[in-house]
């Protein structure tokens, strides 16, 4: 094992929040903070039913009240010219708004109601009176999970190395059932669109999203317009964990209430309607099936899942792809299977499939490790995968026995009793427990434009997001870096379609993409300027670049470069990877769980950002612990509808729940990935934590909870 440098929140300096000041003023300005000369609101109308059609609509009584400019509903709807079926292409997918008259999941948007003032809207929205044809509907998850499907596709068919379900014929085996519930984002900041057309064929849209790129397409496509005639900003998004990757129907829908009434119209969600429209982590069955020789290793893993999706769209995400390369077993296989409901349909959130998988495999080898009566982090490194068996390639970099070793000095392993529930601090029973997870490093293409003013400063503009890691942070310390230019001077500008090409912010992995196209832009615009002050193009000396630029008489001097994606996946196999670590209390008599320490520490290649790195760490353990202890949405099968789509009844961790909590970065450059040396953090913050505090819980208590989340009821 190598030495590791250890740098965690307490060595950690690095560069303030760029924002942050603007964030903690209420100077960032939010999507639905822009004002527009006759701006209008629009309110959704659910419907009440859960499966059927629609027979009728009295929208006369709305259409009269005071303000209102429009009902739209599919019997009046202004088509959206890319919503008509193309004989020539495959039927466009998912969920149409006010297109036909189908419902499939209770409260689906039937009508927007659109008026002078947010109140007239919404008065007149409850005056709205549909009849409807019902049909049979099923929201029930477990009883339908025989009409699971494969979906087609690569990464989702079935897998197999070696022998299949190996693990039956192991002298020691656990074949165990784990069930996660639905979960929701719930980010602080709503949903919210408005949109304004500045002429017949031109749009600008305010929407809260994680790719201004992606939605310019999107609304283009919907519209049939030119993609420049389509501006999209975004600058600021307070959250979003994924539930805001995609663009929403809602969000075509109010482009096309703002043609109707030719006006500005602002959508903005009401928190209960964030529960149930822009997607969520689907409610997962999974068994595990893990066989051993009797020191523990491992010689068969079998996964299996099956997770909801909706009946008009079909959602998949790779739960049980971590079994596949995480541990060096010679036989393992998968299966998965979507069953659709009737319910909106799911979104990647935060470590998607990964942080569900991982629930179920790091706590099927924490049974097994007491099965076995080998510590669970032996175990582990018994087990250690050198290479990844999945793809047979070596790893760019990994350090996860790094990780393990780093979170048992910090979370105090050795004082973790090895019988459960034998550690006692007052009446409270103590446990401690382990959990890892991998995510792909991914790094994709994106652009980045330099520009440098005579007076040193410079900016960097690219189409890229910030749902709240802080990426125009990281952006101004590579390109500080890179040129010596104080970081006060530099600013980098995103969230706007007119900016130069960057993906969507999702799979961790912004820092890697734009990061990159930062980095060689900054590098390009080193050369150029080196070039003018008469050197070779590599020098590396400090550039005075002031002095160049008045030299040259120049008013200033511009680059944009192009960066690709990593070619050296092929060669390489590239994941961050992590180990989380909880110490749990567990009261006997009460079954509550007090979550008392949490270490995470994480092989992430070179850290950029050690401040909003941290910050991401922790509010992935946050969300791991909500996962663990507290979230749920629950269905009342009876009318199909979510009974606890609210803040009082659907718990997410507050500052009360939250304890100590360390965040330790390897800090290792991986060599393949990037220019940079980073993996990418978003999602391995999340992965495993909940295993993690799962296993703790069994180890406080002996009692093991396979069906998350761990309420007290459970543990009594
Ligand atoms: Mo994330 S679930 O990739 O927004």
């Amino acid at each position: 094992m190598e030495d590791i440098q250890l740098k965690n929140d307490e060595t950690a300096t690095s560069l303030n929040r760029v924002d942050g000041r603007l964030k903690v003023t209420g100077a960032a300005k939010y999507s639905a903070e822009y004002k527009f000369p006759g701006l209008t609101y629009a309110v959704l109308v659910p419907a009440t039913i859960t499966s059927g059609t629609i027979t009728g609509m009295d929208t006369k009584a709305a259409e009269r009240a005071p303000g209102v400019l429009a009902v739209i509903t599919h019997l009046n709807a202004q088509p959206v010219p890319g919503y008509q079926p193309d004989p020539s292409k495959p039927q466009r997918k998912g969920l149409k708004l006010f297109f036909d008259n189908q419902v499939f999941f209770n409260g689906q948007p039937i009508a927007l109601v659109v008026a002078d003032s947010f109140e007239r809207a919404t008065f007149a929205a409850s005056l709205i009176k549909a009849t409807y044809q019902q049909q049979p509907f099923e929201t029930n998850f477990n009883k339908n999970i025989n009409k699971g499907v494969t979906p087609n596709g690569g990464k989702y068919t079935d897998y197999v190395r070696g022998e299949t379900d190996a693990y039956k014929n192991a002298p020691i085996k656990v074949e165990q059932e784990y069930t996660l519930p639905t979960e929701v984002h719930n980010p602080m900041e709503l949903h919210v669109t408005t949109a304004t057309w500045d002429a017949p064929d031109k749009v600008t849209v305010y929407t809260k999203t994680q790719g201004v790129k992606n939605s310019q397409k999107a609304i283009a496509e919907a519209f049939k317009l030119d993609i420049n005639n389509v501006q999209i900003n975004s600058r600021f998004v307070g959250g979003a964990f994924g539930s805001a990757l995609r663009t929403w129907p809602h969000e075509i829908a109010t482009v096309q209430a703002a043609k109707m009434v030719n006006r500005p119209v602002r959508l903005m969600f009401t928190r209960e309607q964030q529960f149930t429209l822009v997607g969520y982590r689907p409610h997962t069955i999974q068994k595990i099936g893990l066989g051993a020789t009797p020191d523990g290793k491992l010689v068969g893993m079998t996964h299996e899942s099956h997770s909801q999706t909706a009946v008009y769209e079909e959602f998949t995400e790779g739960s049980v792809n971590v079994s596949r390369f995480l541990y060096a077993s010679p036989n393992a296989n998968t299966r998965y299977k979507v069953v659709p409901l009737n319910a909106g349909v799911p979104a990647p959130m935060r470590g998607p499939g990964e942080a569900t998988g991982s629930f179920a495999l790091e706590s099927a080898l924490d049974e097994l490790s007491y099965a076995l009566n080998i510590d669970p982090i032996e175990l582990r490194l018994r087990n250690y995968a050198d290479t990844d068996m999945e793809r047979n390639l070596p790893w760019s970099s990994k350090y996860l026995k790094e990780c393990y070793q780093l979170g048992a000095q910090h979370i105090g392993w050795d004082k973790r009793p090895s019988k459960p529930a034998s550690l006692r601090d007052g009446e409270w029973l103590v446990g401690y427990g382990i959990g890892c997870g991998a995510f792909g490093a991914y790094r994709s293409r994106a652009l980045a434009k330099a520009k440098l003013m005579p007076d040193g400063s410079l900016n960097i503009q690219s189409a890229a997001s910030d749902i709240g890691p802080g990426t125009g942070t990281a952006m101004v310390i590579i390109a500080s870096d890179i040129l010596g230019i104080p970081a006060d001077k530099i600013t980098f500008d995103l969230g706007d379609s007119s900016y130069p090409q960057a993906p969507t912010q999702g799979g961790s992995a912004t820092v890697s993409t734009v990061g990159s196209a930062v980095h060689d832009v900054c590098i390009a615009l080193k050369q150029k300027l080196n070039t003018l002050a008469g050197k070779p193009e590599d020098d590396t000396a400090p550039v005075a670049y002031d002095n160049i630029l008045k030299q040259h008489n120049l008013p200033y001097v511009e680059v944009t470069k192009e960066s690709q994606g990593a070619d050296e996946n092929k060669k390489y196999s590239m994941y961050s990877f992590s180990s989380h670590f909880a110490q749990v209390l567990v009261h006997p008599v009460t079954g509550v769980v007090k979550v008392k320490k949490i270490v995470a520490v994480v092989d992430a290649g070179k850290i950029v950002s050690m401040k909003t790195a941290r910050s991401q760490m922790i509010g992935g353990a946050v969300g791991g612990i909500g996962m663990a202890l507290t979230e749920e949405m629950i269905f009342d099968h009876r009318y199909g509808r979510y009974v606890n789509n609210n803040f009082a009844d659907y718990h997410v961790p507050v500052n009360a729940d939250i304890p100590q909590m360390e965040a330790i970065f390897i800090d290792k450059p991986d060599p393949y990935v990037n220019p940079l040396g980073t993996k990418g953090i978003g999602e391995i913050s999340l992965i495993g934590v909940a295993a993690a505090v799962a296993n703790a819980v069994y180890n406080a208590t002996g009692k093991r909870v396979r069906d998350l989340p761990i309420t007290p009821d459970k543990l009594i």
